[in-house]
């Protein structure tokens, strides 16, 4: 766990530019000082990332994200409802906004989200900066949910790794734009629908254009093995992903999301099971059904996502 001599240090690394890696309720994320141009080239270097795929500013405080770009009412009341926590909103940036336009990938807007993470938000507090991060692994690959999994990723490329131990959530935070009249669902994330729904009514699915929601055009969130979705058993040299009580017995070969069927817990343990059964001895990774409640609506987005990205080019 950080303690607070590691987060001063951590903080001073982001001041003068350099990359640090921080646990958030979500997954982890690589952090840089968002307005210094320098540290947001970094990560997109760091990461591979396509320069057209903006970032998300991470703030330590409501006030603190609402200065940065044109608040409206609804940004308010999402704000108030579910802030600090895994909700992204996407503004448009307010004019001399001190933000790099690099992070923001050439778009007049800006993606904003306040952390639950205690570490995270004393991180960015005592920065004193907005901090921009990517989900902490290289780009097309899976989120990293421990610290272990971003020093098998990222080797040596950032100044320090901040150990929060696991992340509650396990799954990238919910994107919702507010550039148009009826709020916008471009990520679904670890804030469900329903209670976004709950607070500003029924919302509008992804434009079907990449320039409204740059990041989900590519195929996404891949393991290295090929992924084949709802199996019901698989064969003798394929890794079962299963779910619910009706499943073979964990073993070498077989991890269960949720023996009870919770798509919390399944959300929890997505990533790091994913990783555990993407080896080298299995020829593909089969995934049984995932209900779409809660946050299966998220679960089943990564998994359509790792299945395309796995699929032979046609
Ligand atoms: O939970 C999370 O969101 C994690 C933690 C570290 O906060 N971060 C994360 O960042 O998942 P990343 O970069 O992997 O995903 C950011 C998503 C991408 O789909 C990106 O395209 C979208 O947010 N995004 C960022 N800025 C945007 C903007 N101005 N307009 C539309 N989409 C934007
Ligand atoms: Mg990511």
């Amino acid at each position: 766990m950080a303690n607070s001599v590691t987060l001063v240090e951590a903080a001073a690394h982001l001041r003068v530019g350099r990359l640090v890696a921080f646990p958030t309720e979500t997954v982890y994320g690589l952090g840089g000082d968002a307005t210094n141009d320098r540290a947001v080239a970094e990560i997109f270097r760091v990461k591979q990332r396509p320069r057209f795929n903006p970032l998300i500013c991470h703030l330590a405080s409501s006030e603190a994200a609402a200065g940065l770009v044109e608040w409206t009412a609804t940004a308010e009341r999402l704000a108030a409802a579910f802030w600090p926590g895994p909700l992204t909103l996407v503004l448009p940036r307010r004019t001399g906004c001190q933000v790099s336009l690099l992070a923001s990938a050439g778009l007049d807007s800006l993606a904003l989200r306040v952390p639950d993470s205690t570490i995270a938000r004393q991180l960015i507090a005592e920065a004193g900066v907005p901090v921009a991060a990517p989900s902490a692994n290289r780009s097309g690959r899976l989120s990293p949910t421990r610290a272990q999994d971003i020093a098998d990723d990222l080797n040596g490329a950032v100044a320090m790794i901040l150990d929060g131990g696991a992340c509650a959530i396990g799954i990238e935070s919910t994107v919702v734009s507010l550039l148009d009249e009826v709020p916008r669902l471009l990520r679904p994330g670890g804030l469900t629908r329903d209670r976004l729904e709950t607070v500003v009514g029924p919302l509008a699915g992804p434009a079907n254009d990449t320039i409204t929601s740059p990041g989900m055009a590519a195929a996404h969130y891949a393991p290295d093995r090929p992924l084949r979705l709802n199996a019901r058993d698989a064969g003798p040299d394929e890794a079962l992903l299963a779910f619910g009580p009706d499943a073979p017995p964990e073993g070498l070969a077989v991890c269960n999301l949720s023996p009870a069927s919770d798509t919390a817990e399944a959300a929890a343990n997505l990533f790091r099971m994913l990783r555990e059964l993407d080896r080298r001895e299995f020829t593909a990774i089969v995934v049984m059904p995932v209900p779409t409640d809660g946050l299966g609506e998220a679960i089943n987005d990564r998994l359509r996502r790792a299945a395309k990205a796995s699929q032979p080019a046609t």
